[in-house]
Parts: structure tokens; sequence; C-alpha cells
């Protein structure tokens, strides 16, 4: 993907203590970089605020990092908003969350158009209420010819039930003799899921501390690097994200093989 040099050290220039852009090598990034955005209730807990705004915070952090993941010059970003387990949320924090969604796209498509950035939605999008799944169905429209990078937002997404609509489906094709049993591969199934299309994640980032996937991405993340940090998500930013790189980058993959034998 491309990237303007000149424009991502002046993004990363006044560095923290501890990491600077030359702590980590640009030039082997990971191409998809994949979020649970984890924390937002504690954050305002901690504060003494109602947990809604936590979840204003972590829109802000998200900006950022969608700008982080263009100036770095990612392929893909995708990041867990909601999970199908979280309708069990109190039926507020629910409405406020869809809410938070619709509006926060209709603000945002300024920059997904300058950003040249593509969305795409993984979930089950047909049981959110009516106005955010409008706005996503928008959104989708009017990014389609972008051409940078693909900017995927995990709603009402599960793993499990993803993994159970890709069953449906080849079952559908085979019943009607579309396709043969036989010909079921790990790429068959693939091109099932809401994520068809798009690499697997490189690097899984956590945050809030937790050492759980939460029903995230199971068939995805097979040989992903994980980065989990104490931080919690609206307190992420982009240093934050250069420490998750660094982190991946010091990682050794040997994808079930041997190196330095
Ligand atoms: C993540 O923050 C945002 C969503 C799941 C929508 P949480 O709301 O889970 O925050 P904590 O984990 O309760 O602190
Ligand atoms: C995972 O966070 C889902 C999202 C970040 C959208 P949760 O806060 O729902 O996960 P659990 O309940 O702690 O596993
Ligand atoms: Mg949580």
């Amino acid at each position: 993907m491309n990237r303007d040099e000149a424009l991502l050290r002046e993004y990363y220039s006044s560095s923290p203590a501890d990491i600077t852009l030359d702590d980590v090598d640009v030039n082997h990034l990971p191409s998809h970089v994949s979020i649970i955005m984890d924390g937002n209730g504690r954050w305002a807990q901690a504060r003494g605020l109602d947990r809604s705004k936590g979840h204003v915070a972590g829109v802000d952090a998200l900006r950022e990092t969608v700008t982080t993941s263009v100036r770095l010059g990612l392929d893909a970003l995708s990041v867990y908003a909601f999970s199908t387990e979280n309708w069990r949320r109190p039926q507020r924090e629910v409405d406020l969350l869809m809410h938070l969604f619709a509006t926060t796209l209709v603000k945002e498509l300024p920059l997904f158009h300058q950003e040249n950035v593509k969305l795409r939605f993984l979930g089950d999008l047909e049981a959110l209420p009516k106005r955010t799944r409008d706005v996503f169905y928008q959104g989708l429209d009017e990014t389609s010819d972008h051409t940078g990078m693909t900017f995927a937002l995990a709603v009402n997404y599960g793993s499990r039930a993803e993994m159970v609509r890709a069953a449906r489906l080849l079952a559908q094709e085979v019943s009607s003799g579309a396709l043969s049993a036989d010909d079921i591969d790990e790429a068959a199934v693939e091109s099932r899921l809401y994520t068809a299309g798009l690499p697997d994640p490189e690097l899984l980032i956590r945050t809030s501390g937790e050492l759980r996937l939460s029903n995230y991405l199971l068939w995805q993340l097979a040989y992903t690097e994980f980065y989990v940090t104490d931080i919690m998500w609206p307190d992420f930013d982009r240093w934050e994200m250069l420490r998750a790189i660094r982190a991946f980058q010091s990682r050794n993959r040997r994808f079930g093989g041997v190196v330095n034998q």
C-alpha cells in the first residue's frame, strides 16, 4: 500500500520516551491489523463517568487508529465493535452503541473519502436498527470504488455464527447441485465467511488486558500474532500501535515449520 514517508515522519514526531518510529521496520509491517477494542466501560468507571462516556471516548481512539493505519500504509484494519453476545447488555447501552455507530459513520465519511478508505462490515447487519443499517449501507455504497486501505467494522459479529452461516451456505449449494461435497475445502469455507477476500490478520491487538478472543475471528486468527495491552481502548493511540508492531516484528513466525535448524 502507498505511504507518504514525509507525512508519516511528521505524524510520528514528538515521541514519548520509550518508542520512536525508528523502532519499527516500516517496510515489514503487518498488512492486516485487527483489534478487539475493549475497556471503554472500565475507562469511564475509573473516572467516575457513565459507561456511555467511555464509548464516546472510544470513537476518538478509533478515528486516530484509522488515521494511523492509513499513515503507516496498512492494507487492512479490522475492529471488533459489537459482538453477537453484546445484545445481553442493558437495552440503554445497546441503543447508545447503535446510535453511536450511525452518527459516527455519517460524521467520518468525509475522512474515508479523503483517505480513500474502503469500508466493509463483518457480521449480520439485518438484526441492526434500520437507521444504523441504512447508514452502514450508505457507507458501503459511497466507498465501494475506493482503492486505499480496507477498514472492516465487525458489528453483530460472532465467529461461531459466521461459521454456522458458512456451513449453511455450503449445504444449500450442495443440495441444489451447484456444488459437490467433495469440492468443499478450506478455500470454499473461507469464501463464505464475512471476511471473504480479506487476508487473515497478521497481528491481533486486544486492549484492557483480557486474555480471550470473545468469539472473534476464530478461523481467521489461526496463525495470527497476539498483542495484549493493559491500556483501555479510549487511551489507545498511535504510539501503542507502534509498540504492538514492534512486538510483532520481534516474533519468530514458524507456521508449524522449523526455523534456524
Ligand atoms: C468495549 O468496551 C466496547 C464494546 C464491547 C462495545 P466495553 O464496553 O466492553 O468495556 P469494559 O470491558 O466493560 O470495560
Ligand atoms: C469483546 O468485548 C467484544 C468487543 C470488543 C466488541 P467484550 O467486553 O464484549 O468481551 P467479554 O465479555 O469481556 O469477553
Ligand atoms: Mg469489555
